[in-house]
């Protein structure tokens, strides 16, 4: 099995990750029209969303398959968050040249964040590309590659206010059949001035709730058994009936889902610093089957920086969310983001930095240089200043830190029992189970007789590395 980089990895919404394909067969809708190939970069937002593609193409009669040399039809589902992710996608679709000369008939669509940016440019960039479709644009795909079938090329990137998908059930194409997601929201109102996501995914605007508990109780009834609640900003989640008025925000979303079933774990992703409520924590801490786990991206630990990263927090507003975090749920980890060398960013900003990870204890975090996105406020106000040695030294040095925190936070583990969800065979093992704890830690212990991914067990740690815990199966307590 083709799995480069599994969709479980718990990456933040914006991390850019390498190809991951679907593998699976399905019944599909219609007449038969071809197959489809579907290979997705970037935040776990962007693997869901290829879920929608392959349910939109599978009701018009498209197949996907795992084999790219079988298809009629390749797609690449893009990231923009970073120079380097864009890189790595230009390169992959050189890659596609050899194949669409052995087959002349072959499409190749560009979806995604980097189709938003660069709309029509794309198709004059790069001639090999037939389909150039933004993220709000997925229902016009199969019009969009009759035409390109007619030799026209397509392109259709409007950004719409409306739109989230909220009617189609996502194709799962996923392989452990355990965990999966469910895009709450879309686009993003922040405006860091770093980020190039309010460009590429346009407003913000949330899911119909009763939509989202369909596909959650969907999900539990085909045995799933956790579910990940996906937003770029999921704390400013606000739903307004149309009938009544009634308002719905992220607590109570998260309380409703909640009640689907006991065993169905929730787990959500992003938190934003400055829209994390009490409400929500309150609600995290009243429920056993929400994870006591939040990331909370920081960006900086320096105020001056957050000003210019337009973050509206500063340092000690977000000590104050952690103060709320501990007193609320006083066993929950938390994870961040954090960018070395913004424009700027002095040796002091880099040590409160520093201090700033050392304070929140942070179980793990995504760490990145940073890189100058066009088009943002930042690429348009302020000087890539930083130079790149430094940017480096100033990322190794966040990564050492991290991972002293990471092995003390596992090593605090040892001699704890945990609730792990199992979610298959370790992979250098399989006589081990994989699965997580409510803290989000991957757990690996012996298998034991009659249990099965999905199933719950009790794990006693024994031993930690930075990475993961090591346990066995014991009783609950
Ligand atoms: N450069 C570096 N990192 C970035 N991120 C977003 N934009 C940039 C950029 N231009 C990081 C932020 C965000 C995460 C998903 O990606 O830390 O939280
Ligand atoms: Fe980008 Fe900020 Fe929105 Fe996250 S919250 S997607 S970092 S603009």
């Amino acid at each position: 099995m083709f799995e480069p980089n599994s969709p479980h990895d718990r990456t933040p919404l914006a991390e850019e990750r390498q190809g991951s394909v679907f593998t699976q067969e399905v019944a599909v809708a219609g007449p038969a029209k071809g197959q489809f190939y579907i290979e997705s970069y970037g935040c776990q937002m962007n693997f869901n969303d290829s879920e929608i593609v392959a349910s939109v193409l599978a009701e018009t009669g498209y197949q996907p398959t795992s084999d790219i040399d079988q298809a009629d039809l390749i797609l690449i589902n893009t990231c923009s968050i970073r120079e380097r992710a864009e890189e790595t996608v230009r390169k992959r679709l050189q890659g596609f040249k050899k194949l669409k000369r052995k087959n002349r008939g072959l499409l190749v669509g560009v979806l995604g964040c980097m189709a938003e940016r660069l709309k029509s440019k794309f198709l004059e960039e790069e001639k090999l590309v037939d389909l150039v479709v933004g993220p709000d644009a997925y229902r016009d795909l199969p019009r969009l590659i009759e035409k390109a079938d007619d030799g026209e090329k397509g392109l259709n990137v409007f950004l719409s206010r409306e739109e989230t998908y909220a009617d189609i059930n996502p194709l799962r194409l996923d392989q452990n059949g355990v965990t999966s997601f469910i895009s709450i929201m879309r686009g993003c109102d922040n405006m860091c001035s770093f980020c190039v996501v309010p460009f590429t995914r346009g407003r913000e605007r949330s899911r119909d709730p009763f939509t989202i508990l369909a596909e959650a109780r969907d999900l539990f009834e085909n045995g799933y058994r956790e579910a990940t609640l996906l937003g770029q900003n999921v704390d400013s989640y606000k739903w307004e009936n149309p009938e009544t008025g009634e308002v719905v925000h992220f607590a109570q979303l998260l309380e409703m889902v909640a009640g689907v079933h006991p065993a169905l774990r929730i787990r959500f992703s992003t938190s934003h610093p400055k829209d994390i409520t009490d409400e929500v924590l309150e609600t995290i801490a009243r429920h056993h089957n929400i994870c006591k786990y939040i990331h909370l991206p920081v960006q900086s630990g320096s105020s001056r920086i957050l000003e210019m990263m337009n973050r509206t927090y500063d340092a000690d507003w977000y000590k104050g969310r952690i103060e709320a975090i501990r007193r609320i749920i006083p066993d929950c980890s938390i994870s961040s983001d954090i960018i070395a060398g913004f424009c700027s960013e002095t040796e002091a900003d880099h040590q409160e930095t520093l201090d700033m990870m050392r304070y929140t204890h942070y179980c793990m975090s995504y760490m990145f240089i940073y890189s100058e996105r066009p088009g943002t406020l930042a690429a348009r106000k302020y000087p890539d200043d930083v130079p790149e040695s430094v940017k480096k030294r100033r990322l190794s040095e966040i990564i050492e830190l991290q991972h002293e925190l990471s092995a003390s936070h596992n090593e605090a583990d040892i001699g704890k029992t945990y609730e792990v969800l199992i979610e298959g065979d370790s992979k250098r093992d399989d006589q081990e189970f994989k699965g997580r704890n409510t803290h989000n830690k991957m757990v690996i212990f012996p298998k034991a007789d009659g249990l099965k991914a999905g199933d719950y067990v009790f794990v006693h740690i024994t031993s930690a590395t930075s990475a993961t815990l090591r346990g066995q199966i014991v009783r609950p307590d």
